[in-house]
């Protein structure tokens, strides 16, 4: 049976690309958790140019979001496709191009970032070659996908492809737009914008990198895996379809909010905060749909750890989203702007809601892509504690630390003085980033054991079918 279904379905792609996620999920938080110490104790940069925090933070930021994130996105979406059109891959060839061209871009950015060599554009800092890499891949993988869901043998496109081909689409827009340059030489181009409108551009991109990237993308797999893991059909399906127009009309408007009280106009900023606000509703509708998906199952949360790590994720997905909108509101946004109020939030979406579905969604799909068993449940229980304890402690020091930053920077004496030096405030925010390095020592620690379960499954695949 089994092997006729591995015929079927090109499950090797999926595989590499499962492995892959687990092998950039441990570098991206180490990398990490190496910056949270180095905030700390800065001695940490130890004067080396080429591991000092500057150019380690991209690094991190493109490890954890295209790297781990990226190889979740193919090998899910991958999988989900075939599974769903009942059809094997569009082209070998293709899915092996994109999972040649996707990781020579992780090899390209781990050279170049820690040489210096970048555009200087956040979650965009690659230099011109390697942007026309990433835009070959990405061609490959849309005709991949499209051309699998054209040849699928059910009638109906299943709901998380919708959501993935959003993604695959709006990237390919938002990579090429925002990357028009003029190169000078093979690693230095100016960009085809000027001033204000090339911080438009760039947070046009930036902030739908979050909606279509670390959002819609990863709601293709919680509108797979949760109704997989729950053995239960999505609530409401038509919800399903509300929030997917709902989603992708409103997120490509609200950039702006980047720029609130800069050369931007005033208009574009608000208009920028009211898509935002409206966000929350579709946001809250899609958690809700996911949450209620489990209605009439809810006992099995208490024995099922990777049913735990779905619904967790989507409890954080309802906080950060609830969050947002909230800081794009203008007087919020002129305390919580340049604090790390904006790095906890940034964190309990990417930690709590992409980090935590994405565990899930792996440890679902492992066993049944090697046709094993997972090798403990136990150890997916204890990195369930890990991840939680480790984000709890990391964002709620940010918060505080954030909030505590704001408010001193903004103190003024009766005589119209600043209270506080800035060099006060950095003092007065050193315990919360000791607790935010130990937080993600402790997520970091999660994530080692994940790798150690997920190695031992593999290992042990053949001595091990999924049935005994
Ligand atoms: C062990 C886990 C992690 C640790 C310890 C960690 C730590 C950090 C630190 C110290 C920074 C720099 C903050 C600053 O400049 O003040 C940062 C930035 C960032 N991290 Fe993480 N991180 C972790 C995991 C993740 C994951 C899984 C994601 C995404 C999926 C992520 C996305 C980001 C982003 C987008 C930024 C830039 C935020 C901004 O510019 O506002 N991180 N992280
Ligand atoms: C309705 C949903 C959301 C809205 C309206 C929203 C809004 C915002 C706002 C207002 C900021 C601060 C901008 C600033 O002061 O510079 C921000 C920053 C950020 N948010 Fe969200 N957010 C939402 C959901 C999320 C989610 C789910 C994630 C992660 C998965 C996320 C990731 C980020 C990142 C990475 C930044 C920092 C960008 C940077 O400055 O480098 N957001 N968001």
């Amino acid at each position: 049976m089994q092997q006729s279904v591995t015929q079927e379905y090109d499950y090797t792609i999926v595989k590499l690309f499962s492995v892959m996620a687990v092998v950039y999920a441990i570098v991206g938080f180490l990398v990490g958790d190496l910056l949270a110490w180095q905030l700390t104790f800065p001695e940490l940069n130890f004067d080396i140019p080429y591991i000092s925090f500057g150019r380690l933070r991209p690094l991190h930021t493109s490890a954890v979001i295209f790297a781990f994130g990226g190889s979740v996105l193919f090998a899910t979406s991958y999988y989900v496709v075939q599974r769903t059109s009942k059809v094997r891959l569009f082209s070998n060839f293709l899915s092996w191009f994109t999972f040649a061209g996707w990781n020579l871009t992780v090899l390209a950015v781990v050279i170049t970032y820690p040489l210096g060599l970048s555009q200087g554009k956040e979650y965009a800092e690659p230099i011109w070659p390697i942007d026309i890499l990433i835009t070959i891949t990405w061609v490959a993988y849309f005709i991949n996908f499209v051309g699998t869901l054209a040849r699928r043998k059910e009638r109906h496109i299943y709901v998380a492809n919708w959501f993935y081909l959003a993604f695959i689409i709006t990237v390919a827009m938002l990579h090429i737009v925002n990357n028009i340059a003029i190169p000078v030489n093979m690693t230095d181009s100016y960009s085809a914008y000027a001033g204000v409108q090339d911080a438009m551009i760039q947070w046009w991109y930036g902030h739908n990198a979050v909606g279509f990237f670390l959002t819609a993308a990863f709601l293709g797999l919680m509108y797979y895996f949760i109704p997989k893991q729950a053995e239960r059909p999505v609530y409401s399906y038509r919800l399903s379809i509300v929030h997917f127009w709902a989603i992708i009309f409103l997120y490509i408007w609200a950039g702006p909010h980047h720029l609130h009280y800069t050369a931007l106009p005033d208009w574009a900023s608000t208009l920028g905060a009211t898509f935002s606000i409206m966000l929350l509703l579709p946001s809250w509708g899609g958690m809700i749909n996911g949450i209620m998906t489990l209605s009439g199952a809810w006992h099995k949360v208490r024995t099922d750890p990777i049913l735990r790590f779905l619904i967790i994720s989507l409890s954080f997905y309802g906080m950060s989203t609830f969050e947002g909108p909230m800081m794009s509101i203008k007087s919020v946004n002129a305390l919580s702007h340049y604090t790390d109020w904006t790095i906890g939030h940034v964190h309990s979406g990417a930690l709590g809601w992409v980090a935590m579905v994405s565990f899930g969604a792996l440890y679902h799909m492992i066993p049944r892509l090697w046709n094993t068993k997972i090798h403990s449940v136990g150890l997916i229980n204890v990195h369930f504690w890990l991840s939680t304890i480790g984000i709890v402690l990391y964002i709620t020091a940010m918060w505080i630390s954030g909030v505590m930053q704001g408010l001193m920077w903004r103190a003024y004496d009766d005589y119209g003085n600043l209270v506080y030096s800035f060099a006060e405030t950095v003092e007065a925010m050193h315990p919360y980033y000791f607790i935010r390095s130990v937080g993600g020592l402790v997520f970091l620690l999660g994530g080692l054991v994940m790798a150690y379960n997920v190695f031992m499954t593999i290992r042990n695949a053949n001595k091990v079918p999924a049935a005994a």
